[in-house]
């Protein structure tokens, strides 16, 4: 579905990605994992388009999309949601779901399919997306990338700076999401725990390569915590 494939990425003449290689397939979740600085959101930039690499390959359905510009590749089924839950602060939720949804033949239908999934946003419709908190936040952020019906979301720290009870609902939200095969997630996580528990597949990231990949699941969780102990 979406393949990385020997990306070197990185600002002006400094590479932080030094080849790596990830694959993430039709159905499932696929997460990333390493310290902060060991280049996961340099990599999902180039996954995403708003990075240029200076060698590898992006494919999207075995197409290579490496040139295309990020637009193009939303529109071809890839959804971003960045670091740090970027809405538009001074917008309620209401109006930063509705500007998404107005970009979309059915986004008001989907609006309303996705208050379902986030009961907490309705509660909090009128409110500037700069007075949520972190969890609500993150919420909506997902909410608004999933409008435009991605094939790929790509999700970077989802739980950074929330708290473990909202951890656990983002967690099942995830995981619901890509219980049928319509859609993929690719997760970028410092928490192992939270990560492996949904994860279908994971790579480890340190200094900008691939030192381990596996299956996700309980037994995984030695051997990363020994990869990332590196
Ligand atoms: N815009 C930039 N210009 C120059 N260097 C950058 C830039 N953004 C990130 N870097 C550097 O690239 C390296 C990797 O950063 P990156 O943000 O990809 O790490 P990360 O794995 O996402 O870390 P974290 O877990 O803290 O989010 C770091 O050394 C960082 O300082
Ligand atoms: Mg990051």
């Amino acid at each position: 579905m979406l393949e990385l494939d020997d990306l070197h990425v990185g600002y002006g003449r400094t590479t932080v990605v030094h080849g790596a290689t990830v694959h993430v397939p039709e159905g499932g979740i696929t997460a990333v994992m390493g310290h902060n600085g060991a280049g996961k959101t340099t990599l999902l930039r180039a996954a995403v388009g708003l990075l240029a690499p200076s060698r590898g390959r992006v494919l999207l359905d075995g197409d290579d999309v490496t040139r295309l510009r990020p637009h193009r590749r939303v529109r071809r089924g890839l959804a971003y949601v960045p670091q740090g839950q970027q809405s538009f602060p001074q917008l309620t939720t209401a109006e930063n779901l509705q500007l998404v949804a107005d970009t979309r033949p059915r986004g008001r239908a989907r609006t309303d399919e996705l208050l379902d999934l986030f009961p907490a946003l309705r509660e909090v419709m009128s409110r500037k997306a700069g007075l949520l908190s972190g969890g609500q936040r993150q919420q909506l952020a997902i909410a608004r990338a999933l409008i435009t019906e991605p094939r790929v979301l790509i999700l970077d720290e989802p739980t950074e700076g929330i708290q473990p009870s909202v951890v656990a609902q983002i967690e099942r939200t995830i995981a619901d999401l890509t219980s049928g095969d319509d859609l993929s997630v690719l997760l970028v996580e410092q928490h192992i725990g939270f990560a492996l528990s949904v994860a279908d597949r994971y790579y480890v990231l340190a200094s900008g390569r691939v030192t381990s990949s596996g299956d996700g699941g309980d037994d995984s969780h030695a051997t990363v915590r020994a990869a990332m102990a590196i």
